[in-house]
């Protein structure tokens, strides 16, 4: 696998090549790591966290200042995937010099390398004067979370042909004004493949059908976190819900049985393996009044993972 970091013009050549391009949402600095591992091309800070993490049913009350915090973890997690900062609501309706700020913010303090926002031509003047000061900007047209009043829920756009026409439109506009890649939200697939042959700039699509030049997916829905939601454009790799539910439920009865922590899973004065304890009165008198005696050479030995004073051991952080 190539180990350089994904840039907007690897994404563009991506294109020209035909080469798929692979985004899932990620929140925190252990899952950026298991993906960019994997391969993945980028890794969306997006404002779903307001759902998946916080609990809220929408994406409306995350604040830039959980946006930064979130991206920020998650950039220091990843090596060759390129970041994007989702823009959360209000940080850049309000005005131009808003948005300008708080796209710096992600940028500045977030370590985005990338911003992306919800909405076609009402934001190309935006999208040309973040971009002309070096920010790198995605666009995110059709089912646009942040609209989700407007909309009247989270619904399939651009099905009829006036619709489907401005959504055309607005993936124009916003190639002209500089956005470097579009992400296609819950439109029909027929759409999402004229919008792609429209653009030169890559299209990423999340329930817009497979003609896109890229997907994305959130990655608790990809991962089955949440048992009760699974809609048609979701395909789970796995039910960890339920893996989660019985390793946590292994613990717990582990713990209420005394098995965990065993000895080997302790720490002993010496920094070695802790001397046995001799088993208690009442033990020895169930066994018939005589417990095993622990053997010297075991007790003594060093376990040779276990620096003296250290608990753990960690990585360096990055900042
Ligand atoms: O916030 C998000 O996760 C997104 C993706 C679903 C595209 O915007």
């Amino acid at each position: 696998m190539k180990s350089e970091k994904l840039t907007i013009h690897t994404l563009r050549e991506k294109k020209r090549a035909g080469e798929k391009i692979t985004m899932l949402t990620c929140y925190d600095a252990s899952f950026a790591r298991l993906l960019d591992d994997a391969g993945v091309d980028i890794l969306l800070v997006g404002d779903s966290l307001g759902m998946v993490i916080q609990g809220h049913p929408t994406t409306l009350p995350v604040s830039l200042d959980d946006m930064i915090y979130h991206t920020r973890a998650v950039a220091r997690g990843a090596r060759r995937a390129q970041i994007v900062g989702d823009m959360p609501f209000m940080s850049y309706q309000t005005s131009l010099d808003e948005a300008m700020r708080s796209a710096g913010r992600l940028v500045k303090e977030g370590n985005a390398e990338a911003v992306k926002l919800e909405g076609g031509a009402q934001h190309a003047e935006l999208v040309r004067r973040l971009v002309a000061s070096g920010i790198p900007v995605m666009g995110h047209i059709g089912l646009t979370p942040q609209s989700f009043h407007q909309l009247g829920g989270f619904r399939v756009q651009g099905r009829e042909d006036d619709a489907g026409r401005r959504l055309v439109e607005d993936a124009r506009v916003l190639e002209e004004a500089g956005a470097y890649a579009i992400v296609l939200e819950g439109i029909p697939l027929e759409l999402a493949r004229e919008i792609t042959s429209v653009v030169t700039i890559p299209t990423i699509g999340i329930g817009a059908g497979p003609f896109c030049d890229g997907q994305v997916l959130v990655i608790y829905d990809l991962l089955g976190m949440n048992e009760e939601f699974k809609p048609k454009f979701v395909r789970r790799y796995e039910n960890l819900a339920l893996r989660i539910r019985t390793a946590v439920d292994e613990y717990v009865q582990d713990v209420r049985e005394g098995r965990f922590p065993s000895e080997d899973e302790s720490f002993s004065r010496q920094g070695g393996r802790p001397a046995r304890k001799p088993a208690s009165v009442s033990a020895i008198a169930l066994a018939g009044g005589c417990a095993p005696a622990p053997s010297e050479t075991e007790a003594e030995r060093p376990i040779p993972s276990e620096t003296p004073g250290a608990f753990y051991s960690t990585a360096k952080p990055k900042d």
